[in-house]
């Protein structure tokens, strides 16, 4: 019964898909690609953002993100093609050449404005990454310094709200973290997780301070899907399942804790 119903599910997506309803033609291109008969969610990320997205072995995309939307789709009766793009032009590629995206995406108002979130997967917060043996404490000692962040960020937004800040702009949060090595940046601002792995990749050379010293506030990831998507509830309910049967809790030991 339950495997009929995911049948029926699925194949009701895959039309949903293949009639433009929640992507374009990007979609029923990958659809036609698929190796079974299962309907493809084209989803992008930014393969820049240790331990949720990252470019494993392979060259593909890794991460928990990509483990969780693979069982997300799974759970919906699809397949997962991912898109590595740049993290500025996800939101507004969601709809188009996307069916959705998964990068640590913090939910925005400014973001709510173009694309849907589904419910919460993760509580982050802002960290801010210094040179080893810096005194940098407290807010104010974040004004008038050249802060280095990934473009189109809420660390990005945080950062340019900084009194007198020089807000220099990288691509790749890595580029931003060696540059903090090299001197050319007085400070990262930061997702807490990605904080914490070049924490440990720059081992002895870069410290890292908790956001709430500075104020920062709680951040929360989500999946973006198209404004108006009808799959929101699908993938809410898939979420709310991997989180009631331990799946969700397995890929956070997995890949995060
Ligand atoms: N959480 C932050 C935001 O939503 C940073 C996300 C960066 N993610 C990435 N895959 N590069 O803006």
């Amino acid at each position: 019964m339950k495997k009929l119903l995911a049948m029926l599910m699925a194949a009701g997506l895959c039309m949903a898909v293949l009639a433009g309803c929640g992507a374009d033609e990007a979609s029923a291109d990958a659809g036609s690609q698929a190796s079974g008969d299962r309907p493809v969610l084209v989803v992008g990320t930014n393969a820049e953002f240790p331990p949720f997205e990252y470019v494993g072995d392979d060259g593909e995309p890794d991460g928990f993100d990509v483990a969780l939307i693979r069982a997300v789709a799974d759970r919906m009766g699809m397949d997962v093609k991912m898109e590595n793009m740049e993290f500025g032009s996800l939101v507004s590629a969601i709809g188009t050449k996307l069916d959705a995206a998964i990068a640590g995406m913090s939910i925005t108002e400014e973001r709510l404005l173009e694309v849907d979130f589904s419910d919460e997967y993760y509580e982050a917060v802002q960290f801010v990454v210094v040179p080893a043996g810096s005194d940098i404490a407290a807010p104010a000692d974040l004004e008038g310094k050249t802060i280095g962040v990934q473009l189109g960020t809420t660390g990005d937004s945080i950062a340019s709200e900084i009194n007198g800040a020089d807000v220099k702009t990288y691509n790749k949060a890595l580029d931003a973290v060696n540059d903090l090595v090299n001197g050319r940046v007085d400070l990262v601002i930061i997702d807490k997780n990605p904080a914490e792995v070049f924490e440990k990749q720059f081992s002895g050379q870069v410290e890292i301070i908790d956001g709430a010293q500075f104020e920062f506030e709680p951040e929360f990831y989500a999946i973006a899907l198209p404004k108006g998507s009808e799959m929101i509830e699908k993938v809410n309910a898939a979420l709310a399942e991997l989180k009631a049967d331990g799946t969700f809790d397995a890929l956070v030991a997995e890949y995060i804790q």
